[in-house]
Protein backbone atom coordinates (compact mmCIF):
# COMPACT_ATOMS: atom_id res chain seq x y z
CA UNK A 1 0.00 0.00 0.00
CA UNK A 2 1.21 3.03 -0.93
CA UNK A 3 2.45 5.58 2.21
CA UNK A 4 0.74 8.85 3.03
CA UNK A 5 3.61 10.42 1.39
CA UNK A 6 3.85 9.00 -1.70
CA UNK A 7 -0.14 9.50 -1.74
CA UNK A 8 0.50 13.42 -1.55
CA UNK A 9 2.99 13.56 -4.14
CA UNK A 10 0.91 11.39 -6.71
CA UNK A 11 -1.82 13.60 -5.94
CA UNK A 12 0.36 16.56 -6.20
CA UNK A 13 1.51 15.54 -9.58
CA UNK A 14 -1.56 14.49 -10.67
CA UNK A 15 -3.04 18.15 -10.24
CA UNK A 16 -0.32 20.12 -10.57
CA UNK A 17 1.34 18.79 -13.71
CA UNK A 18 -1.37 17.09 -14.98
CA UNK A 19 -4.34 19.52 -14.50
CA UNK A 20 -3.32 23.02 -13.70
CA UNK A 21 -2.68 26.00 -15.95
CA UNK A 22 0.72 27.28 -14.32
CA UNK A 23 1.09 31.12 -14.89
CA UNK A 24 3.48 31.64 -12.22
CA UNK A 25 6.69 33.07 -13.17
CA UNK A 26 9.42 31.19 -10.68
CA UNK A 27 8.33 28.32 -11.86
CA UNK A 28 8.49 25.97 -14.58
CA UNK A 29 8.09 21.87 -15.36
CA UNK A 30 11.17 19.81 -16.51
CA UNK A 31 11.34 17.61 -19.02
CA UNK A 32 11.28 13.29 -18.77
CA UNK A 33 15.18 13.41 -18.81
CA UNK A 34 15.64 16.02 -16.49
CA UNK A 35 12.89 14.01 -13.80
CA UNK A 36 14.97 10.79 -14.92
CA UNK A 37 18.22 12.57 -13.53
CA UNK A 38 16.84 13.41 -10.84
CA UNK A 39 15.57 10.04 -9.81
CA UNK A 40 18.63 8.89 -11.02
CA UNK A 41 20.97 6.79 -8.53
CA UNK A 42 23.44 10.04 -8.84
CA UNK A 43 20.94 11.02 -6.06
CA UNK A 44 22.89 8.71 -3.55
CA UNK A 45 26.73 9.80 -4.34
CA UNK A 46 29.28 12.00 -3.38
CA UNK A 47 32.27 13.89 -5.18
CA UNK A 48 34.71 16.07 -4.23
CA UNK A 49 37.00 17.30 -6.59
CA UNK A 50 40.93 18.28 -5.66
CA UNK A 51 40.85 22.30 -6.52
CA UNK A 52 43.65 24.65 -5.50
CA UNK A 53 41.78 24.84 -1.67
CA UNK A 54 41.00 21.38 -1.40
CA UNK A 55 43.89 19.03 -1.37
CA UNK A 56 42.13 15.26 -0.53
CA UNK A 57 45.93 14.51 0.68
CA UNK A 58 46.96 14.27 -2.85
CA UNK A 59 44.06 12.57 -4.36
CA UNK A 60 42.40 13.52 -6.98
CA UNK A 61 39.00 13.17 -5.26
CA UNK A 62 38.05 12.27 -1.69
CA UNK A 63 35.27 9.64 -3.16
CA UNK A 64 35.63 6.96 -5.53
CA UNK A 65 32.93 5.93 -7.97
CA UNK A 66 32.94 9.39 -9.69
CA UNK A 67 33.46 9.00 -13.07
CA UNK A 68 30.69 9.71 -14.74
CA UNK A 69 29.30 12.17 -11.61
CA UNK A 70 32.37 14.27 -12.91
CA UNK A 71 32.10 14.06 -16.40
CA UNK A 72 28.33 14.82 -16.06
CA UNK A 73 29.24 18.21 -13.98
CA UNK A 74 32.02 18.84 -16.56
CA UNK A 75 30.08 18.46 -19.75
CA UNK A 76 27.40 20.69 -18.27
CA UNK A 77 29.74 23.82 -16.83
CA UNK A 78 31.18 23.79 -20.56
CA UNK A 79 27.52 23.90 -21.71
CA UNK A 80 26.30 26.49 -19.72
CA UNK A 81 29.97 28.52 -20.61
CA UNK A 82 28.63 28.58 -24.35
CA UNK A 83 25.25 29.52 -23.00
CA UNK A 84 25.78 32.69 -21.03
CA UNK A 85 29.43 33.35 -22.65
CA UNK A 86 31.91 33.01 -19.32
CA UNK A 87 34.66 31.37 -18.89
CA UNK A 88 34.21 30.15 -15.41
CA UNK A 89 30.80 28.45 -14.73
CA UNK A 90 29.60 26.66 -11.56
CA UNK A 91 26.26 24.56 -11.23
CA UNK A 92 27.13 23.83 -7.20
CA UNK A 93 24.82 26.61 -5.74
CA UNK A 94 21.97 24.54 -4.14
CA UNK A 95 19.78 27.73 -5.13
CA UNK A 96 19.85 31.02 -6.71
CA UNK A 97 19.99 32.03 -3.19
CA UNK A 98 23.11 30.10 -2.76
CA UNK A 99 24.97 31.65 -5.59
CA UNK A 100 23.79 35.30 -4.45
CA UNK A 101 25.30 34.46 -1.25
CA UNK A 102 28.92 33.26 -3.04
CA UNK A 103 28.75 36.46 -5.14
CA UNK A 104 29.03 38.38 -2.19
CA UNK A 105 31.58 36.28 -0.59
CA UNK A 106 33.74 36.71 -3.57
CA UNK A 107 33.42 40.16 -3.61
CA UNK A 108 32.45 41.84 -0.66
CA UNK A 109 34.10 42.87 2.90
CA UNK A 110 32.56 43.91 6.01
CA UNK A 111 31.66 47.52 6.05
CA UNK A 112 31.58 47.76 2.49
CA UNK A 113 28.28 48.95 0.34
CA UNK A 114 26.29 47.07 -2.17
CA UNK A 115 23.60 48.75 -4.45
CA UNK A 116 21.01 46.85 -6.55
CA UNK A 117 17.31 47.60 -7.10
CA UNK A 118 14.93 48.13 -3.50
CA UNK A 119 12.32 45.27 -3.67
CA UNK A 120 9.85 48.54 -3.18
CA UNK A 121 10.65 48.51 -7.36
CA UNK A 122 10.13 44.92 -7.87
CA UNK A 123 14.53 44.08 -6.65
CA UNK A 124 14.71 40.83 -4.98
CA UNK A 125 14.24 41.00 -1.28
CA UNK A 126 17.57 39.01 -0.35
CA UNK A 127 19.62 41.83 -1.30
CA UNK A 128 17.87 44.09 1.42
CA UNK A 129 19.43 45.81 4.25
CA UNK A 130 18.39 42.82 6.93
CA UNK A 131 18.95 39.96 4.52
CA UNK A 132 22.56 39.30 2.87
CA UNK A 133 23.68 42.57 3.68
CA UNK A 134 23.54 42.58 7.59
CA UNK A 135 24.73 38.67 6.91
CA UNK A 136 27.85 40.03 5.90
CA UNK A 137 27.72 43.57 7.69
CA UNK A 138 27.61 45.06 4.27
CA UNK A 139 25.14 48.57 3.87
CA UNK A 140 22.51 48.64 1.22
CA UNK A 141 21.95 51.39 -1.15
CA UNK A 142 19.16 51.70 -3.72
CA UNK A 143 19.59 52.12 -7.32
CA UNK A 144 17.87 54.47 -8.91
CA UNK A 145 14.91 53.27 -10.71
CA UNK A 146 12.48 54.88 -13.00
CA UNK A 147 8.74 53.26 -12.58
CA UNK A 148 7.26 54.98 -15.65
CA UNK A 149 9.77 52.54 -17.72
CA UNK A 150 10.03 50.09 -14.79
CA UNK A 151 13.84 50.23 -15.59
CA UNK A 152 17.24 51.65 -13.66
CA UNK A 153 17.15 55.32 -14.21
CA UNK A 154 20.50 54.58 -16.27
CA UNK A 155 21.79 57.97 -15.98
CA UNK A 156 20.79 59.20 -12.80
CA UNK A 157 21.78 55.41 -11.36
CA UNK A 158 25.43 55.84 -12.99
CA UNK A 159 25.60 59.44 -11.06
CA UNK A 160 25.00 57.62 -7.68
CA UNK A 161 27.19 54.65 -8.23
CA UNK A 162 30.10 57.46 -8.91
CA UNK A 163 29.17 58.71 -5.58
CA UNK A 164 29.03 56.18 -3.35
CA UNK A 165 32.09 53.97 -4.68
CA UNK A 166 29.78 50.64 -3.86
CA UNK A 167 31.60 47.43 -4.07
CA UNK A 168 29.36 45.44 -5.69
CA UNK A 169 26.18 46.78 -8.32
CA UNK A 170 23.15 44.01 -8.72
CA UNK A 171 21.19 44.53 -11.68
CA UNK A 172 18.15 42.10 -11.75
CA UNK A 173 14.52 41.85 -10.21
CA UNK A 174 12.10 39.53 -9.00
CA UNK A 175 9.84 41.55 -10.58
CA UNK A 176 11.79 42.19 -13.82
CA UNK A 177 9.76 43.14 -17.01
CA UNK A 178 12.61 44.94 -19.51
CA UNK A 179 16.44 44.60 -20.33
CA UNK A 180 18.52 46.79 -19.16
CA UNK A 181 20.59 49.32 -20.90
CA UNK A 182 24.11 48.54 -19.06
CA UNK A 183 26.48 50.90 -20.78
CA UNK A 184 26.44 53.76 -18.68
CA UNK A 185 26.52 51.57 -15.67
CA UNK A 186 29.23 49.21 -16.46
CA UNK A 187 31.42 52.63 -17.11
CA UNK A 188 30.33 54.19 -13.40
CA UNK A 189 31.62 50.82 -12.11
CA UNK A 190 34.80 51.08 -14.02
CA UNK A 191 34.74 54.55 -12.28
CA UNK A 192 33.75 53.36 -8.80
CA UNK A 193 35.79 50.57 -8.76
CA UNK A 194 32.85 48.21 -8.31
CA UNK A 195 32.25 44.86 -9.25
CA UNK A 196 29.14 44.65 -11.98
CA UNK A 197 26.64 41.50 -11.29
CA UNK A 198 24.05 40.07 -12.85
CA UNK A 199 20.69 38.55 -11.24
CA UNK A 200 19.43 36.57 -14.19
CA UNK A 201 17.48 34.32 -11.73
CA UNK A 202 14.08 35.43 -13.17
CA UNK A 203 15.63 35.61 -17.36
CA UNK A 204 18.15 32.49 -17.41
CA UNK A 205 15.70 30.97 -19.76
CA UNK A 206 15.79 34.14 -21.88
CA UNK A 207 19.61 34.86 -21.95
CA UNK A 208 20.18 31.42 -22.63
CA UNK A 209 17.95 31.40 -25.47
CA UNK A 210 19.79 34.65 -26.82
CA UNK A 211 16.68 37.06 -26.10
CA UNK A 212 16.39 39.41 -23.60
CA UNK A 213 20.28 40.39 -22.89
CA UNK A 214 23.38 39.16 -23.00
CA UNK A 215 24.81 40.39 -19.61
CA UNK A 216 28.49 38.86 -19.69
CA UNK A 217 28.57 40.35 -23.43
CA UNK A 218 27.08 43.69 -21.96
CA UNK A 219 29.40 44.19 -19.44
CA UNK A 220 28.85 42.38 -16.08
CA UNK A 221 31.63 40.65 -14.46
CA UNK A 222 29.36 38.15 -12.92
CA UNK A 223 25.83 36.06 -13.75
CA UNK A 224 24.38 34.40 -11.38
CA UNK A 225 20.50 33.19 -11.05
CA UNK A 226 18.33 30.23 -10.92
CA UNK A 227 17.96 27.26 -13.26
CA UNK A 228 14.15 26.75 -12.22
CA UNK A 229 12.31 29.89 -13.21
CA UNK A 230 11.75 31.19 -17.23
CA UNK A 231 15.04 28.39 -17.23
CA UNK A 232 13.21 25.03 -17.39
CA UNK A 233 15.49 22.90 -14.66
CA UNK A 234 15.32 21.48 -11.94
CA UNK A 235 15.52 23.99 -8.72
CA UNK A 236 18.90 24.63 -8.15
CA UNK A 237 21.67 27.62 -8.96
CA UNK A 238 24.40 29.05 -11.36
CA UNK A 239 27.60 30.88 -10.71
CA UNK A 240 29.42 32.48 -14.47
CA UNK A 241 32.28 35.13 -14.04
CA UNK A 242 34.89 35.91 -17.03
CA UNK A 243 37.37 37.24 -14.29
CA UNK A 244 39.81 34.72 -12.88
CA UNK A 245 40.40 36.69 -9.62
CA UNK A 246 36.44 36.48 -8.78
CA UNK A 247 36.73 32.84 -9.80
CA UNK A 248 39.45 32.25 -7.31
CA UNK A 249 37.28 33.80 -4.45
CA UNK A 250 34.55 32.07 -5.37
CA UNK A 251 36.23 28.79 -5.43
CA UNK A 252 37.69 29.41 -2.16
CA UNK A 253 34.33 30.09 -0.56
CA UNK A 254 32.07 27.04 -1.93
CA UNK A 255 33.31 23.79 -0.69
CA UNK A 256 33.06 23.59 3.69
CA UNK A 257 32.42 27.46 3.62
CA UNK A 258 28.71 27.15 1.70
CA UNK A 259 28.73 24.17 0.35
CA UNK A 260 29.65 20.32 1.35
CA UNK A 261 27.72 17.87 -1.16
CA UNK A 262 25.96 20.25 -4.21
CA UNK A 263 23.64 17.21 -4.93
CA UNK A 264 24.59 15.63 -8.08
CA UNK A 265 21.39 14.58 -9.30
CA UNK A 266 20.23 18.09 -9.48
CA UNK A 267 23.55 18.69 -11.08
CA UNK A 268 22.94 16.34 -13.72
CA UNK A 269 19.37 17.05 -14.48
CA UNK A 270 20.49 21.21 -14.94
CA UNK A 271 23.69 19.89 -17.39
CA UNK A 272 20.96 18.23 -19.22
CA UNK A 273 18.28 21.32 -19.14
CA UNK A 274 21.57 23.27 -20.73
CA UNK A 275 21.97 20.69 -23.60
CA UNK A 276 17.88 21.14 -24.58
CA UNK A 277 18.26 24.55 -24.27
CA UNK A 278 21.09 24.69 -26.65
CA UNK A 279 19.19 23.34 -29.17
CA UNK A 280 15.81 24.43 -28.37
CA UNK A 281 16.42 27.63 -26.11
CA UNK A 282 16.09 30.53 -28.80
CA UNK A 283 12.44 28.83 -30.09
CA UNK A 284 11.63 28.89 -26.43
CA UNK A 285 12.74 32.21 -25.36
CA UNK A 286 11.16 33.79 -28.58
CA UNK A 287 7.78 32.11 -27.94
CA UNK A 288 7.76 33.21 -23.97
CA UNK A 289 8.17 37.13 -25.23
CA UNK A 290 5.28 36.73 -28.04
CA UNK A 291 2.94 34.94 -25.37
CA UNK A 292 3.53 37.58 -22.69
CA UNK A 293 2.90 40.44 -24.82
CA UNK A 294 0.03 38.56 -26.40
CA UNK A 295 -1.72 37.65 -23.03
CA UNK A 296 -1.31 41.49 -21.97
CA UNK A 297 -3.62 42.30 -24.42
CA UNK A 298 -5.98 39.41 -24.72
CA UNK A 299 -6.35 39.89 -20.95
CA UNK A 300 -7.40 43.82 -21.72
CA UNK A 301 -9.98 42.53 -23.96
CA UNK A 302 -11.44 40.65 -20.81
CA UNK A 303 -11.38 43.62 -18.63
CA UNK A 304 -8.46 42.45 -16.82
CA UNK A 305 -5.48 45.25 -16.98
CA UNK A 306 -1.95 44.68 -16.53
CA UNK A 307 0.95 47.49 -16.23
CA UNK A 308 2.95 48.57 -18.92
CA UNK A 309 0.53 47.90 -21.85
CA UNK A 310 2.19 51.56 -23.52
CA UNK A 311 5.17 49.87 -24.07
CA UNK A 312 4.35 46.37 -24.76
CA UNK A 313 3.84 44.60 -21.22
CA UNK A 314 6.55 42.85 -21.09
CA UNK A 315 9.87 41.46 -22.84
CA UNK A 316 10.35 38.90 -20.12
CA UNK A 317 7.79 35.69 -18.73
CA UNK A 318 6.17 37.77 -16.46
CA UNK A 319 3.30 40.28 -16.96
CA UNK A 320 1.91 42.48 -14.04
CA UNK A 321 -1.26 42.87 -12.68
CA UNK A 322 -2.76 46.64 -12.33
CA UNK A 323 -3.23 47.01 -8.76
CA UNK A 324 -5.45 49.39 -8.60
CA UNK A 325 -7.42 47.59 -11.49
CA UNK A 326 -7.62 45.01 -9.23
CA UNK A 327 -8.34 46.99 -6.49
CA UNK A 328 -11.43 49.15 -8.61
CA UNK A 329 -13.15 44.79 -9.36
CA UNK A 330 -12.97 44.56 -5.78
CA UNK A 331 -9.64 42.07 -5.40
CA UNK A 332 -6.28 42.14 -4.07
CA UNK A 333 -3.95 40.09 -5.25
CA UNK A 334 -4.44 37.50 -2.86
CA UNK A 335 -8.12 37.10 -3.65
CA UNK A 336 -7.67 36.93 -6.89
CA UNK A 337 -5.46 33.98 -6.87
CA UNK A 338 -7.88 31.89 -4.61
CA UNK A 339 -10.31 32.95 -7.44
CA UNK A 340 -8.17 31.58 -9.77
CA UNK A 341 -6.99 28.37 -7.78
CA UNK A 342 -10.62 27.30 -7.88
CA UNK A 343 -10.88 26.56 -11.64
CA UNK A 344 -7.42 25.15 -11.62
CA UNK A 345 -5.71 28.17 -12.74
CA UNK A 346 -1.84 29.24 -10.33
CA UNK A 347 -0.35 32.57 -10.45
CA UNK A 348 1.19 33.72 -7.36
CA UNK A 349 -0.31 36.49 -4.93
CA UNK A 350 2.30 39.44 -5.72
CA UNK A 351 0.28 40.70 -8.69
CA UNK A 352 2.32 38.65 -11.53
CA UNK A 353 1.45 36.04 -14.20
CA UNK A 354 4.05 34.11 -15.69
CA UNK A 355 4.29 32.32 -19.40
CA UNK A 356 7.19 30.30 -19.55
CA UNK A 357 5.98 27.04 -18.35
CA UNK A 358 2.53 27.43 -20.96
CA UNK A 359 5.29 27.73 -23.53
CA UNK A 360 7.34 25.52 -22.26
CA UNK A 361 4.81 23.20 -23.12
CA UNK A 362 4.06 24.96 -26.78
CA UNK A 363 1.13 26.73 -25.92
CA UNK A 364 1.29 30.04 -28.75
CA UNK A 365 -1.02 32.86 -29.50
CA UNK A 366 -4.15 31.05 -30.06
CA UNK A 367 -3.74 29.44 -26.27
CA UNK A 368 -3.41 32.66 -24.62
CA UNK A 369 -6.25 33.50 -26.04
CA UNK A 370 -8.34 30.80 -24.39
CA UNK A 371 -6.61 31.55 -20.90
CA UNK A 372 -6.85 35.18 -20.64
CA UNK A 373 -10.70 34.01 -21.62
CA UNK A 374 -10.40 31.26 -18.77
CA UNK A 375 -9.03 33.82 -16.39
CA UNK A 376 -11.49 36.63 -16.99
CA UNK A 377 -14.60 33.68 -16.75
CA UNK A 378 -12.96 32.50 -13.89
CA UNK A 379 -12.41 35.78 -11.87
CA UNK A 380 -16.04 37.13 -12.50
CA UNK A 381 -17.00 33.64 -10.49
CA UNK A 382 -17.27 30.85 -12.66
CA UNK A 383 -16.00 27.49 -12.43
CA UNK A 384 -14.14 27.29 -15.65
CA UNK A 385 -11.92 24.18 -14.34
CA UNK A 386 -13.16 21.56 -16.42
CA UNK A 387 -12.03 23.80 -19.25
CA UNK A 388 -8.42 24.72 -17.54
CA UNK A 389 -8.07 20.89 -17.26
CA UNK A 390 -9.02 20.29 -21.15
CA UNK A 391 -6.30 22.30 -22.18
CA UNK A 392 -3.97 21.66 -20.17
CA UNK A 393 -4.19 18.13 -21.65
CA UNK A 394 -4.25 18.91 -24.46
CA UNK A 395 -0.31 19.86 -24.01
CA UNK A 396 2.59 18.00 -22.94
CA UNK A 397 6.62 18.86 -23.46
CA UNK A 398 7.14 18.29 -26.65
CA UNK A 399 10.88 17.85 -26.48
CA UNK A 400 12.84 16.01 -24.42
C1 LIG B 1 15.97 38.10 -8.52
C2 LIG B 1 16.05 36.89 -7.62
N1 LIG B 1 17.24 36.49 -7.18
C3 LIG B 1 17.38 35.40 -6.39
C4 LIG B 1 16.28 34.65 -6.02
C5 LIG B 1 16.45 33.43 -5.17
O1 LIG B 1 16.35 32.31 -5.96
P1 LIG B 1 16.13 30.83 -5.39
O2 LIG B 1 14.69 30.73 -5.05
O3 LIG B 1 16.57 29.97 -6.52
O4 LIG B 1 17.02 30.69 -4.19
C6 LIG B 1 15.01 35.05 -6.44
C7 LIG B 1 13.84 34.26 -6.03
O5 LIG B 1 12.74 34.48 -6.37
C8 LIG B 1 14.89 36.19 -7.27
O6 LIG B 1 13.69 36.61 -7.70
Amino acid sequence: MPSKIEELVRAHDEWRSGRCINLQPSENILSPAVRRALSSDMAGRYTLRSNEFITNDGASNSYGGTRYLDEVESLGEETASSLFHGAHVSLKPLSGHVASLLMVAATCRKGDTIMSIPSTEGGYDGYGQQYIPDLFSLKFRPLPFDRERWNVDENVAAEAIREVKPRLVVLGQSFILFPYRMKEIREACDDAGAVLAYDASHVMGLVAGGRFQDPVGEGADIVVGSTHKSFPGPQGGLFVTGDDGIWREFTRNTTWRVIDNAHWNRIAGVAQAFLEMKRHGPRYAARIQSNSASLGRYLHQEGIECKFGRIGYSKSHQLHLDGAAMTAAGFTFGSFSSKLQGSDIIVDTTGRLGTSEVSRLGMGEKEMKSIASLVGEAAAGRDVRAKANKLRREFDIHYT
